[in-house]
């Protein structure tokens, strides 16, 4: 009898190995014009080309195959807003403005449990359509939302890692989490979601401005009590931003000193934005190993400024890249890569099509902490893949038709994909589309 949980998946197969160092760099990845990926339990058990391996499958094994198509690690999002998926596409306003307008009212839907269960479903979808495989999910302060989003993505199989925004000032009376029970129900989102099964839960400070002195205490404990946790939070995005935290925090250095003195920096934590950095903060960020989120789509939209990632780099510090929906403007990790090309050219510097498809996969898990699980195809990973099509749309396939090597053809995905390049998305090995 052969095993029933073994499937194998036949296609163009592309998995970084390190961090390019730069356009070329061919010792960075692993690429098989013909391979396959066999899929045990969910896990991969097995990657090689096909003129290899497809004689040693046992008779019978389901291949899923994928001709043309060029399968990459599934996508990481690091920095995402579950309770937006109705506040992408909200007009003329910068952050504070944003939050006020549009973003607070929208979140206080979320305390009705039906509301948060319906648009987890909507959104897992969405990330799915788009080939992410994995993100790091802002909740709302109801508990109950977090616990909507991790019981989805439980029952898919696809590992979410989420945290309930806790916040005690600076936003209505419905965000805000009842000072007698926000830690508690962040500890039993903890005890109950952490590790259980794929699902992970990160410690969520909205950013510095919501929170007082004494929560932000609480929530630094929290972290310490828990240490696998992640950490999510918001960085020096937009200027009045940084002139209120001034305010609310007069006595402290910078904006990143404020969490640095509550215990929330460190090699765990994903800091989104970091726009407005001072060197001071810069080498904070750097000694501390926490991570630069840069959010292209969502500091442009929201008119936030530029993410300087040559000047991070120089500097050493670790950087992710994610979308920030509903700041962001799209949930494809393509487009995303997309903006952070241009936001990069506006300031003198180049991504590499390697580059980037480097950090949506293995450099984003690496961030995360997780490159062990995912972000590569590679054996005893999770076979979160996506299968990309670089001839999508006419206009793909007609530029298509002069490119050279693989360099240039992620460059086209890239440049000119969407959800519309993505033709499957395994989670754990299995359809997800
Ligand atoms: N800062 C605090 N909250 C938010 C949010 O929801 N989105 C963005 N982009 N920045 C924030
Ligand atoms: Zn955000």
């Amino acid at each position: 009898m052969p095993d029933l949980s073994v499937r194998a998946i036949r296609g163009r197969l592309l998995s970084f190995l390190r961090a390019p160092r730069g356009a070329g760099d061919a010792e960075s990845y692993r690429y098989l014009e013909d391979g396959i990926v066999v899929v045990k339990d969910g896990r991969i058990d097995a990657v090689g080309a096909a003129a290899d391996l497809a004689a040693r499958l046992p008779a019978g094994t389901p291949m899923e195959q994928h001709p043309d198509a060029l399968i990459v690690p599934g996508f990481i999002d690091p920095h995402i807003h579950f309770p937006q998926t109705q506040v992408i596409a909200s007009y003329g306003a910068q952050l504070l403005d944003w939050l006020n307008r549009y973003t607070f009212i929208e979140e206080q839907k979320y305390a009705d449990p039906k509301h948060a269960a319906h648009n987890a479903e909507f959104f897992l979808d969405e990330l799915a359509r788009n080939g992410t495989t994995t993100a790091v999910a802002y909740c709302t302060a109801h508990p109950a939302s977090a616990e909507a989003l991790f019981a989805a993505a439980h029952n898919r199989n696809v590992g979410m890692i989420a945290g309930n925004a806790v916040m005690n000032r600076n936003a209505p009376p419905g965000l805000l989490a009842p000072a007698a029970t926000a830690i508690a129900d962040s500890r039993d989102l903890i005890r109950r979601w952490h590790g259980k099964g794929r699902q992970r839960y990160a410690v969520t400070p909205r950013f510095a401005i919501t929170s007082t002195d004494a929560q932000l205490a609480e929530l630094g404990a929290l972290l310490a009590e828990f240490p696998t946790c992640l950490m999510q939070t918001h960085l020096d995005e937009n200027l009045d931003e940084i002139a209120l935290i001034k305010k609310v925090f007069p006595n402290d250095a910078s904006y990143t000193a404020v969490y640095h003195r509550f215990g929330l920096l460190g090699p765990r934590s994903l800091m989104g934005h970091c726009i407005h950095l001072e060197e001071s903060e810069v080498a904070l960020l750097h000694d501390t190993r926490s991570v630069a989120v840069f959010c292209p789509t969502s500091n442009l939209f929201i008119g936030s400024g530029l993410f300087d990632y040559a000047r991070l780099k120089a500097a050493g510090v670790r950087i992710a890249l994610a979308t920030d929906v509903g700041g962001g403007t799209s949930y494809s990790m393509l487009r995303t890569a997309a903006e952070a090309y241009k936001v990069m050219q506006l300031q003198g510097q180049n991504l590499p099509a390697l580059s980037a498809f480097d950090l949506m996969t293995r450099g984003n898990a690496a961030a995360l902490g997780l490159e062990n699980e995912i972000g590569s195809i590679t054996p005893g990973a999770f076979a979160d893949l996506v299968v990309l099509d670089a001839r999508a749309t006419p206009a793909m396939a007609h530029r298509m038709e002069t490119i050279r090597d693989i360099e240039e053809e992620l460059f086209v995905l890239m440049t000119m994909g969407d959800d519309r390049a993505v033709r499957q998305t395994y989670i754990a090995g299995k359809p997800a589309l």
